[in-house]
């Protein structure tokens, strides 16, 4: 099976007695409340799907990944995995002590041997991993919350943060390494979304599910912004789709608890080495990937891949172009294996696809499977409902 980035999973979950003696200290440590993002991150870090990270980056790593898209060390990396603390509370915290990290709830869910405090120019930060500071950029958005004193160093994990959903769908790297090993597939694709899945979502999936062992559909359900579906719906769609249309014997349905960048080409990379820590030998890389707005090219996060020898990835990525039902062809195709024009394409946007459903349209078949127009329909149906009272 493919090997983790890196080359060792990491594992970063206090066990029995490091555990006990943690938890015993914790109460006498200065306390950081983690947001939503850190805290899928530092449950990310814990289970090995950040592998080679051990905790949160130090200076020199987040300055090597803003300008080199690798770690210090030289590894591609193209994410910065950061702890924020507002300047006042970075003032409080001392280079070499421990810090208690805690989560929504007002638990500790783990500690932070804190290494190294930094002050960073967010804006560059926007620019060079966004490419943009326009502040419509949900990313943009996410940094203005966030203080300008980082915090990086190793983390150990205590509790995992509490997760009230998708108990039946969460596996860890080393679920999935087990999943694949049980099932007998050596080579396996990843797809990630963080939308319903539609008939061009599917056929990108089923083209390259032609040529490996499996699929894991590894849609990510962490913090998205307001207007994408709640995890939770798209959940409900996933597994209808899975029931009516995917051969259970090829196909795997797990939860990917990261949040989402909304970084485009960078995010790409980020996806697939993360997909490759899961024991995934191929990702899906279809038509702006990780994308927002008009803020990237259609196909930049298939360029990406070009600044960066095969190897050094390792995982295979699969690049699609735009995808669509043609009605002359009488099937889906893309723009590589279709001639005809945009006429004859059955493509709706998705502000038009809402627009439809929301007004209890059934988008056509060919669109979206009517199990899943059924579920947003509902959704939407509840949903304009609670908002005009
Ligand atoms: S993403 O932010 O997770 O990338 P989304 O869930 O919309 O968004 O897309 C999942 C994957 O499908 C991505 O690799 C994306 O590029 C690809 N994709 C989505 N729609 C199309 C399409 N019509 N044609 C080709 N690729 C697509």
């Amino acid at each position: 099976m493919i090997r983790a980035h890196g080359g060792k999973l990491v594992h970063r979950i206090a066990e029995e007695k490091e555990r006990e003696s943690l938890v015993r200290l914790v109460d006498s440590l200065p306390r950081l409340p983690l947001n939503e993002r850190e805290t899928a991150d530092i449950e990310m870090i814990a289970i090995g799907a950040m592998s080679p990270l051990e905790g949160f980056m130090n200076r020199e790593d987040y300055v090597s990944v803003l300008d080199l898209k690798r770690l210090a060390k030289g590894l591609p990396w193209t994410i910065p995995v950061v702890l924020s603390a507002k300047e006042g509370d970075g003032g409080e915290f001392r280079e070499g002590e421990k810090i208690a990290l805690v989560g929504g709830e007002g638990e500790v869910l783990g500690v932070l041997d804190l290494e190294e405090k930094f002050a960073v120019d967010k804006e560059q930060e926007a620019e060079k991993v966004l490419l943009t500071t326009d502040e419509s950029h949900p990313g943009v958005q996410y940094l203005k919350t966030i203080g300008a004193v980082y915090l990086g160093g190793p983390i150990t994990l205590i509790q995992r943060p509490k997760h009230r959903r998708f108990e039946n769908f969460r596996l860890d790297p080393r679920e999935t390494r087990v999943l694949f090993k049980a099932k007998g597939w050596s080579t396996i694709v990843a797809f990630q979304t963080r939308n319903p899945i539609h008939r061009a979502h599917e056929y990108l999936q089923k083209c390259a599910l032609e040529v490996v062992d499996g699929l894991l559909v590894h849609p990510l359900v962490g913090q998205t912004r307001g207007e994408d579906i709640p995890a939770d719906i798209r959940m409900e769609c996933y597994r209808v789709l899975f029931e009516n249309y995917y051969p259970r014997t090829r196909t795997a349905l797990s939860i990917f608890p990261a949040a989402m960048r909304y970084a485009g080409p960078r995010e790409a990379i980020f996806h697939a080495l993360v997909r490759k820590n899961y024991g995934c030998s191929h990702m899906i890389v279809g038509r702006d990937h990780a994308g927002v707005g008009n803020f990237y090219g259609p196909f930049d996060a298939h360029y990406i891949f070009g600044e960066f020898d095969r190897y050094e990835i390792d995982i295979t990525p699969m690049f699609f172009d735009n995808s669509f039902f043609c009605r002359t062809c009488g099937n889906m195709a893309s723009s590589k294996t279709c001639p005809h024009g945009s006429a004859d394409h059955v493509a709706l946007s998705g502000t038009k696809v809402r627009e439809m459903l929301a007004r209890g349209e059934m988008p056509p078949p060919e669109f979206t499977r009517p199990e899943v127009a059924e579920i947003l329909m509902d959704f939407y149906r509840k949903r304009n409902k609670e908002q005009n009272g």
